[in-house]
Formats: structure tokens, sequence, C-alpha cells
């Protein structure tokens, strides 16, 4: 069964994980296997405010481009560790993971993880990184530590998601400085716009010093309720601001996306007919045909 799984099986080696087995890569003897013209394209998902649907559209927006082939690293930047959770991954206390990457102590191939997806790795964390946070602030190129850690495993994977914390500091920084783009998701609730101004306001400050190619991939509505009058209200205020910058696709209200999590799984292992599931499937698609554009 793990067969599908393993694309280096020579070069494995086995920690538990929960009550599975996954497997870490050792990438350094796999390079030879890989096509390495191709760099992945890195995209954080990222919004000061916490709630608004950054973990469940990183996992999920992964996991749909895995289900389409795609070969994705999930990077879970967040020390509350809900995307590693979310992917069924928990990090023990000697495990390694991204706060190890992050201080240089080993390198990234040694945290990555495959998760139960075909196509699907993770580099998880724990609340260790928390600290790094604070540690990242006396060490040299602290805004580029994330971008420099993904360097050497870029040309494994197609695209790099990173799930960003609840907060505009050096995490977050490192991410945008790391990425490509950036997507934010936005929960249709009242004060939705609110701390939007100081978000642009930060991708900007990062785009003049680390990073002058980072450009916005989309807004995207989070948690659509249609019945809601208030719900149409705020789409309609966001897209008079943002409208060429957002995804058409709305992701909507569903409970099994807010089940998913619990059970370690995406959606689609969840339950693959939800409405949660077209939508996370249907944002995949225009974010491809974006990349085409
Ligand atoms: N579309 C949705 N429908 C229902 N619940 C959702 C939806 N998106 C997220 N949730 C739930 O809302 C809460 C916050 O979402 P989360 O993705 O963790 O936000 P963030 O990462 O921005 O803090 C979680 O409990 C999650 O399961
Ligand atoms: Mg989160």
């Amino acid at each position: 069964m793990f067969k599908n799984r393993i694309r280096f099986l020579d070069n494995f080696y086995c920690c538990n994980v929960k009550d599975g087995i996954k497997l870490q890569l050792d990438f350094a003897k796999s390079l030879q296997r890989i096509d390495m013209k191709k760099e992945a394209k890195i995209i954080a998902v990222a919004n000061q405010k916490g709630g608004v649907g950054k973990t469940t559209s990183a996992i999920n927006l992964s996991a749909a481009l895995a289900k389409k082939k795609k070969r994705v690293l999930l990077v879970d930047s967040d020390p509350q560790g809900n995307a590693s959770s979310g992917v069924g991954v928990a990090v023990k206390k000697n495990d390694n993971h991204l706060y190890q990457a992050y201080t240089g102590e080993i390198p990234a191939h040694n945290v990555i993880i495959h998760t139960e997806t075909p196509h699907l790795d993770i580099i998880p964390t724990s609340i260790d990184l928390v600290a790094a946070e604070i540690e990242l602030i006396s060490l040299p190129n602290r805004e580029r530590r994330l971008f420099s850690l993904l360097e050497p495993i870029k040309t494994h994977y197609d695209y790099i998601i990173i799930d960003c914390p609840p907060s505009l500091g050096l995490l977050t920084v490192n991410a945008l400085t790391a990425s490509h783009s950036v997507l934010i998701p936005m929960q249709c609730e009242y004060f939705a716009m609110e701390g939007l101004a100081q978000l642009v306001s930060t991708i900007r400050s990062v785009k003049k010093s680390f990073n002058h190619d980072l450009y916005m991939e989309g807004l995207l509505l989070t948690m659509f309720d249609k019945r809601n009058k208030l719900t149409h209200q705020v789409a309609e205020e966001v897209s008079r601001h943002f409208n060429k910058q957002m995804f058409k696709t709305v992701i909507p209200r569903n409970v099994r996306l807010s089940e998913c999590p619990s059970h370690g799984q995406s959606i689609f292992d969840y339950d693959s007919v939800s409405s949660g599931a077209k939508a996370y499937l249907d944002l995949a698609d225009e974010f491809l045909k974006n990349q085409r554009n």
C-alpha cells in the first residue's frame, strides 16, 4: 500500500508518526532521479488575522494540487502546528522539524515527511518554533533564513505552500521573503478588511527590501455563507477594492471542512463529495490556470 507513496525507495528511513509510519527522505542520494531544471513556485498563505482559513486553505489547496499529480511541499510555519496535525503528522518531543532547519542545525531535506496523500510532503512544526522567532532576531540574514533553507529542495517540487502564523512577525516576513507570491484568505465577516492595510504594507516593505518580485496570488473569500446577507455585503465591499486580485472561486462555509483536521485528513480523504472538496478543487483549477496566463 505504501508503494505508491515512496518515490525514493532505496533512500528512506522510517520514523514513527502518530499510529502509522511516515517516511523521511534522503534527498542527497535521490537527486539524480529528479528533473533539476524546474524549480518550485513558492506561495505564502498569509493574513495576520487568526481564524480566517489560512491553514484550511494551505492544506486543502496543497492536497488538491497533489490530487492533480503536482509534487507539493506544505511548510507549516505556524508554531501552533495545525497544518501538521491537519495532514496527520504529529511532531513528538525529540523529533526534528522546521525549527531545527531554521536554526541551521539540520538541512531541510531531513525534516520532510511524506503524508498519507500521494505527492504531498510536509515540513512539520511544533510549538518550539516560537523560540525561532525570538532567536532569529540576533541571527545574520534573519529575514532570509526560510529562503535559504528551501533553496536546495526547490527542484524537488512543483509547488511549495507556506502556512503562515497569525502575525506579521519574522516568521511571516521570512515566508514572504521566500515566496514568489502571497495568497490571502479572508473570512466574509464584518471586520474582514480590518488589518488588510497593515498586511499590504508589510507585503510592500518585504517587496522593497528583500523580495522585489513578490506579487499577489489572490485574495480568497472563505467561509462564505450564501444565505447570510452580511456575507454578500462584505464580498461586494472586498471586490470593490480588490476586484482583479480576487479568486473567482469562493470557499463556502462547510462543516466537513471544519471536521477534517481532527481526523488528520484533507477534505478529499475525509469527504470527497462535500461542497468544501469541490471548492478547493475549483480553487486548484483556477490557481493552475492563472499560472499559465
Ligand atoms: N470553509 C470553512 N467552513 C467551515 N469551517 C471552516 C472553513 N474554513 C476554516 N474553517 C474552520 O475555521 C477555523 C479557523 O480556520 P483556520 O484554517 O485554522 O484559520 P487560520 O489558519 O487563519 O487561523 C478552524 O476551526 C477551521 O476548521
Ligand atoms: Mg492557521
